[in-house]
């Protein structure tokens, strides 16, 4: 009888352990909820390089190399970069020397982000990095020239959502390059990772066109798609421009070290590393009549 309950106990500490292993390691939370998949980005943070070993050569040759050249015939163009982590794409992009824009990345993990300014301090000017969730981009429609998100859709709770957001925020003509988790370990993704045949089938309902899904690496297939409609707008334009309030979509003024909703009068302040805050969005003062 003791050893029935022994092996009962020990089977039990066996899937929780797998369990726990599907949670943790191979959905990184997902499943839990974005404060955990953040915690887990923010607690890895200083060793996240290391882990994924970016080869400089591969992430010219790859990334910033073609995404350089989609882009060559827009003078000074905008890009966005969602879920940026530790700047892998800013910096592939703006070490192409006939890249002349400014790229913004946004992340949700606040830790992620302080290396991300440590490893792309020689492009300080040319970029500027916002905390945020991928949920709400704090961006007008038809903004950027290029919306980028790499490695990032399986971790949302609601990647057609967030797909959707890039493409609202992509100027009409713009450039989508996005991945979508491929290989062994995607079927234990149901609902965050897309078998490709299904990607495509998402990205067509969308206003895209000419979308082609790649293999790319081992573990990511790497969609580009260009958005529907009419070329327009495009290039770099002033952050009170472009911003809007992810609480309300209202326009936003400066006031000292930090963004003013116009609208809900919530404000977003200017970190000392001058990281925009708005994920640990602070205060609400109601508006002023
Ligand atoms: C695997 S990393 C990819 C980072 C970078 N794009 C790259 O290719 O190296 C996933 C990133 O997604 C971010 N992330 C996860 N959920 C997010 C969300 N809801 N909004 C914004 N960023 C999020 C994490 O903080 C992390 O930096």
């Amino acid at each position: 009888m003791d050893w029935i309950a022994l092996l009962l106990g020990l089977l039990g500490l066996l899937l929780l352990a797998l369990f726990l292993y599907w949670q943790l390691v191979i959905a990184e939370g997902a499943y839990l909820g974005s404060r955990v998949v953040v915690l887990l980005y923010d607690w890895s943070a200083h060793v996240y390089e290391r882990i994924k070993q970016y080869d400089v050569g591969d992430e010219q040759w790859f990334l910033g190399l073609p995404l350089g050249r989609a882009l060559e015939l827009i003078p000074a163009p905008l890009v966005l970069d969602v879920a940026t982590g530790t700047g892998r794409l800013p910096r592939a992009l703006l070490r192409q020397p006939a890249f002349d824009g400014r790229v913004i990345g946004l992340d949700l993990s606040r830790r992620m982000l302080r290396h991300a300014l440590r490893l792309t301090a020689q492009f300080a000017g040319r970029l500027t990095y916002v905390w945020q969730d991928a949920a709400r981009l704090p961006f007008g429609d038809d903004t950027f020239d290029a919306v980028t998100c790499l490695e990032a859709l399986e971790f949302v709770p609601d990647p057609r959502a967030v797909l959707a957001e890039l493409v609202r925020v992509l100027r009409p003509g713009g450039v989508l390059v996005v991945t979508n988790r491929v290989g062994r370990e995607a079927r234990f993704l149901p609902g965050r990772a897309f078998p490709r045949a299904q990607f495509e089938h998402v990205l067509r309902g969308l206003p895209l066109e000419e979308a082609k899904v790649r293999p790319w690496q081992v573990d990511y297939d790497l969609a580009w798609a260009i958005k529907a409609g009419e070329p327009r707008g495009g290039g770099v334009r002033p952050l009170l421009e472009i911003m809007r309030c992810p609480a309300c979509g209202g326009r936003l003024a400066r006031q000292a070290g930090a963004f003013r909703c116009t609208n809900c009068a919530r404000t977003y302040p200017v970190a000392g590393d001058g990281v925009i805050e708005m994920a640990g969005s602070i205060q609400y003062t109601p508006p002023q009549r």
